[in-house]
């Protein structure tokens, strides 16, 4: 039985900051964040939107009546959740209107959240072959204003059906996983911006992808020659590149082009997103496929997730025969280019409005927000969501 992917819906909020503006008002080169780093935009989210919205609108694009009764189980990957004890996937079952007799959980691995949420669902589909699993990655990277981390901040969400007969990708089973407890970037509970070690999280990163990909060859006889390209958890344009760079180097020339060519247009939209940590690597794999048109069913996609800590794994899937029906690039096209832009006082303005932790009520302009799926506000500790069309 074939398992994988049908649908993949993705949200970024409506405000964004060009990168060339906060060089110049950090006092640096824009070169480094364009070239050296590789990001054009920064998504910003405004205070209607968190983690559970963001997950939820990237969801709504994509969930039919007949998925809301099939699906029985959702998995939200993320590192950026508003709750220790109840899980970010309760809001979205609710928001969208999942039937009832449904699981809902959180999982958490940073980067990794979404793609243990994967293979979960892969491993629920085996048992159960007429259930649907809705997988959301969400996230909002925030490292704080004026630190080295600021440019790889971003905002945004994935959600992805997983399902027997997939429209999109069907998942192979050969997989190469390896964890390693490493201090490389982590969020203690009382912090609401991520500590890191940018270096350290850099190599390890690049190690983990050299060490999972010897570890894929020999599990699978298979060869760098065998895929058509090969996407990226992306933190930052530059990221993937970097850990590629020295696997192609004995690759023949035509299949270093190859991979080479689709690695620069899997990173599309994260170019303009920036880091949206679980999402990334699936916004990746949806740069790809939205963007280069010519990409042919049978052919062979590996994916590469990182999730500081931390946990690596590299697995592959098979583009299917009509895939490109089931994509909402229209859609997708439409949301950048209705973005706004933010001048850098605005942006930082946006990221200190924070919510009170005081129990006091605070009403939110949900108006100012064309997004579906909004935060209301807060009331005695309890955020309040709402869905414009429900
Ligand atoms: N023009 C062109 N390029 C320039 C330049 C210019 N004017 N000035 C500098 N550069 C280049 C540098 O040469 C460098 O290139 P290489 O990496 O190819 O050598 C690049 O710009 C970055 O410069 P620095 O290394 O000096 O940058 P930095 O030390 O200020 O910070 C960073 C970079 C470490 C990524 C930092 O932004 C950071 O800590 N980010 C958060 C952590 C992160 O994203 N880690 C990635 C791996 S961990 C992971 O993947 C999980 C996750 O999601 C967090």
């Amino acid at each position: 039985m074939k398992i994988g992917i049908d649908k993949i819906g993705f949200y970024t909020p409506h405000l964004y900051l060009d990168m060339n503006k906060l060089a110049v008002s950090r006092d640096i080169d824009p070169g480094k964040f364009t070239i050296g780093i590789g990001q054009e935009k920064m998504a910003v989210p405004p205070v209607t939107q968190d983690p559970v919205t963001l997950a939820a609108n990237a969801a709504y694009e994509i969930l039919d009546e007949a998925d809301k009764e099939q699906i029985d189980f959702v998995i939200f990957g993320t590192e950026s959740g508003i709750d220790s004890s109840k899980s970010a996937a309760v809001y979205v079952h609710e928001l969208l209107g999942i039937n009832p007799n449904a699981r809902a959980i959180e999982v958490k691995q940073a980067c990794y959240g979404a793609t243990a949420a994967i293979q979960m669902a892969k491993g629920h589909i085996a048992l159960n072959p007429e259930s649907k699993v809705l997988v959301l990655g969400s996230d909002i990277a925030r490292y704080g204003l004026n630190t080295s981390g600021e440019a790889t901040q971003g905002a945004g969400a994935v959600a992805l059906v997983i399902c027997a007969d997939p429209g999109i990708m069907a998942l192979e089973d050969k997989s190469a996983y390896m964890t390693a407890d490493v201090m490389d970037f982590w969020r203690p509970v009382y912090s609401d911006k991520a500590f890191v070690n940018g270096k350290l999280s850099n190599e390890q990163y690049i190690a983990f992808f050299a060490d999972v990909w010897e570890q894929f060859k020999q599990k699978s006889g298979l060869d760098l020659k065998d895929f058509e390209a090969i996407t990226f958890h992306l933190p930052y344009t530059k990221m993937g590149k970097k850990a590629l760079k020295p696997v192609l180097e004995d690759a023949p020339e035509d299949v270093q082009e190859r991979l080479k060519a689709n690695y620069q247009i899997s990173t599309g939209y994260n170019r303009n997103v920036g880091n949206i940590y679980t999402g990334s690597l699936y916004l990746s794999l949806l740069s790809l496929l939205e963007q280069k048109e010519d990409l042919k069913p049978g052919t062979r996609i590996g994916l590469f997730s990182y999730g500081s800590g931390a946990v690596g794994e590299f697995f592959t899937g098979i583009l299917q025969s009509n895939y490109r029906d089931y994509l909402k690039t229209e859609n997708h096209n439409k949301m950048f280019a209705s973005r706004k832009e933010v001048t850098v006082p605005e942006y930082e303005a946006i990221f200190e409005e924070t919510l009170p932790t005081n129990g006091s009520t605070v009403k939110l302009d949900t108006d100012a927000d064309p997004a579906v799926i909004c935060l209301a506000g807060i009331s005695e500790n309890m955020r309040q969501y709402v869905n414009k069309l429900k």
